[in-house]
């Protein structure tokens, strides 16, 4: 299985148009070691020539044109982007997708919840379908503590893909905003059969339950909420007032942080945060709390990584 980071923050990417917190503007400036980054997003593929777009992100233009794989190769017009996936409705996951519209019919695979307020509340599978054949809605069973399910997607019959119901936040034009059910976040564990590795991807975790911590164990490379180093990062800079519990993401610090979670896998299970927000400290290479993943082996996503499992 083949991995392209195409995105590592979160919401707003690094740095974020309008905020000048100390790590925004010392990026923008160049006064701190730190590398931009544009909005969650990674790709999948097992041929390394058919590729499942995990999210879309409002940055996908830049993040094609950055990454070889996806571009046009033999017809006049072609994409290496074979199918789309949604582990949420969130604008920073889903809106790329109106930039995808030249290539509609296009087969998008995400769990009811989700297709639901894309259908209302955030409306894009209405409105692409005004595009020759819109958007193909593949929909997601997912697996619960009370039902086993898993699903393969055409091109890339290698691999078994499980969705994981999580803990985390429905978008603002939801609903469920506040009180979310199962599915409207997904984590994917994804089993290269072939190879027998697994990856567990999950840019948005809230709350790691039993299940939830015995997927992370299985998996032999975790590709994990990095949204925030403490809970109440944004009131702390003074730049908003919701927290991490707000938005469904748990923060890294403190003795329940994600970091305490991680520190408890095998050891031998590869750890790298991604859905970084620009408010965290470890996007600043010098800072304190990057110095504290480096000495516990834990990764810090950046746009460009790939990996091979
Ligand atoms: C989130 O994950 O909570 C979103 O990134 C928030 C947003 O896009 O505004
Ligand atoms: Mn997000
Ligand atoms: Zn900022």
């Amino acid at each position: 299985m083949q991995v392209l980071v195409l995105g590592s923050a979160a919401g707003g990417g690094f740095p974020q148009w309008n905020c000048n917190c100390p790590n925004c503007q010392g990026v923008r400036n160049n006064t701190i070691a730190a590398e931009s980054r544009t909005q969650s997003s990674i790709a999948i593929s097992s041929d390394g020539e058919r590729w499942l777009l995990c999210n879309a992100s409002p940055d996908i233009r830049a993040q094609i044109a950055a990454n070889t794989e996806l571009h046009p190769r033999q017809n006049l017009r072609d994409t290496g982007i074979a199918g789309v996936l949604l582990v949420d409705a969130q604008i920073d996951h889903v809106t790329g997708l109106l930039s995808l519209r030249e290539g509609c019919p296009l087969d998008v695979w995400c769990t009811p919840n989700v297709h639901q307020d894309l259908s209302t509340g955030f409306p894009l599978f209405e409105m692409l379908g005004h595009w020759q054949g819109g958007l193909r809605w593949q929909p997601i069973d997912i697996d619960t503590s009370r039902h086993e399910a898993g699903f393969t997607v055409g091109f890339c019959p290698e691999l078994k893909f499980t969705a994981v119901a999580l803990d985390s936040n429905a978008p603002p034009y939801s609903p469920r905003r506040g009180a979310p059910t199962p599915g409207d976040n997904i984590g994917l564990f994804i089993e290269d059969t072939a190879s027998g590795s697994s990856l567990f991807y999950a840019p948005g975790l809230g709350r790691i339950s039993d299940s939830t911590r015995a997927w992370l164990r299985r998996a032999d490379c975790v590709l994990v909420d990095g949204t925030l180093w403490h809970n109440d990062e944004m009131q702390r800079l003074g730049v908003g007032s919701a927290t991490g519990s707000d938005m469904g993401h748990l923060a890294l610090a403190g003795e329940h942080g994600l970091l305490s979670e991680l520190d408890r896998l095998p050891e031998t299970t590869r750890r790298i945060l991604i859905h970084i927000n620009n408010t965290n400290p470890i996007l600043d290479e010098a800072s304190a709390e990057r110095a504290v993943l480096d000495a516990r082996g834990i990764e810090v996503a950046r746009d460009g990584l790939k990996l091979s499992l």
